[in-house]
């Protein structure tokens, strides 16, 4: 799957990693309804030879420099993938306990695992500190204080890197904008600085870096080239004070493409970013998601029921906003394409359900595509990213499962869950 460098100014095309062979929709060729009749569904089903090739394409487009790709746990969280991305020179940007100890397990250097987040608890600090991870990103006056108190504790000095609020508002769904001053993240330029002098003086401190994250599915540049030039002023001006940061973090947030189309590839974020950093000797780092992961995922799902009332079509599948609350939660929209197309099937326009009791469980509104059958099974495309790590249990439904292909095979990566799953925690308690 590795493609060649780009040439001049031309920029490769990322590889779709679920392609019809004939009739049927596969993942590096295996096809994809074999794999959902022996695990059944709704199952998730990712690509590891995607994954990869989009992990590369980052770390070539930034290998001019010295960097880390911070994977953000966040997006797919599930063990085999971070093990993934981890066997492959990866770092981990992390959010919360759970995610450190996901980190760990899959075999992520604690040097290559960075934690971010607005509310870090002390149990979560000392966890991260034990474990001696590269830098916590500081988001309040208050948290830091914490920091500075737990690392006396256990005798121990924090790493520590401030996350900048550069108000700037990148063009994405409200709800993921995350760099605007009307949003909770980071800190404000002058209280910055304030914090890195006070950093500089604790003994239980060590400046590791400077950071900002401005949002998710950003798909112009610019914002970025702003985000960073700030990024580098603070730097530039808490070097001339003898205050040195090693690291420019610039967060992660490049979009995907949830329509049909090439997404933005990481060589536009470097040919916007690489020549502003260039002359620095900081090592940079970036948090990607989302667009290492999404589109090497979908969500397969089997049709329950057709209905048509009032003459309105509805095709019911046996997956809900439970399992993909992206379109519930954002208006977001994912291609749904067959499994097996059929090529006599009558054409209808019809909203793809899930079986949940609230109006808004719609996979896909308005879909023109030909009526399947019962029981023939339905792809949602762009699902690697924020879909089983958002899942929940909803109506009592237990979460899909995971697959995961490999070198030509598949192998099962999350059991479905069962009911019994369902009540652990409570059936002992009644
Ligand atoms: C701090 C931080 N870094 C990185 C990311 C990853 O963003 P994306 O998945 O859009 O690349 C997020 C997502 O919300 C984040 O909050």
């Amino acid at each position: 799957m590795e493609r060649k460098p780009p040439s001049n100014n031309r920029i490769p095309e990322l590889q779709a990693p679920f392609r019809y062979k004939g009739n049927l929709l596969a993942v590096e060729g295996l096809p994809v309804e074999s794999i959902a009749a022996r695990v059944s569904t709704p199952v998730y089903i990712y690509s590891s030879a995607g994954i990869l090739e989009r992990l590369r394409a980052y770390q070539r487009a930034f290998r001019s420099v010295p960097h880390l790709i911070c994977y953000a746990v966040k997006a797919n969280s599930n063990l085999a993938i971070l093990r993934l991305l981890a066997r492959h020179n990866a770092g981990a940007d992390i959010v919360s306990g759970g995610e450190l100890r996901r980190a760990l397990l899959a075999g992520f250097p604690p040097g290559k695992i960075i934690f971010s987040g607005v509310g870090k608890t002390e149990e979560e600090i000392k966890d991260a500190l034990r474990a001696r991870i590269r830098m916590i990103n500081v988001e309040s006056e208050e948290e830091l204080r914490l920091i500075r108190k737990t690392a006396r504790k256990l005798k121990v000095q924090a790493p520590i890197s401030i996350r900048v609020n550069p108000d700037i508002a990148a063009d994405t769904h409200h709800h993921i904008q995350t760099g605007s001053k009307t949003n909770k993240f980071g800190i404000d330029a002058a209280q910055t600085i304030r914090l890195y002098r006070e950093t500089a003086r604790a003994r239980e401190l060590r400046i590791m870096g400077i950071q900002c994250h401005i949002g998710s599915q950003i798909t112009q540049m610019r914002p970025y080239g702003k985000a960073l030039e700030i990024l580098l002023s603070l730097r530039e001006r808490l070097l001339k004070e003898g205050i040195p940061i090693e690291v420019v973090d610039i967060g992660g947030g490049l979009g995907a493409s949830y329509h049909e189309g090439p997404s933005p590839h990481p060589e536009k974020l470097a040919r916007m970013i690489l020549p502003k950093f260039r002359e620095n000797d900081a090592i940079l780092f970036l948090e990607p998601g989302r667009s290492l992961v999404a589109e090497s995922g979908i969500l397969v799902t089997r049709v329950i029921y057709r209905k048509n009332s009032h003459g309105k079509h509805f095709i019911i599948v046996d997956a809900a906003m439970n399992d993909l609350a992206r379109p519930a939660l954002y208006d977001a929209f994912h291609l749904i394409q067959p499994v097996r197309k059929s090529p006599t099937g009558r054409w209808v326009t019809a909203d793809v359900v899930g079986p949940i009791c609230e109006s808004g469980d719609i996979l896909g509104k308005a879909r023109r595509l030909r009526t399947p059958r019962q029981n023939d099974c339905l792809a949602v495309m762009t699902a690697g990213a924020y879909g089983f790590s958002m899942s929940s249990q909803y109506n009592s439904r237990p979460r899909a499962a995971e697959a995961l292909v490999e070198d030509g095979k598949w192998r099962l990566i999350r059991k479905r869950e069962t009911q019994k799953d369902l009540l652990r925690g409570e059936i002992e308690l009644i």
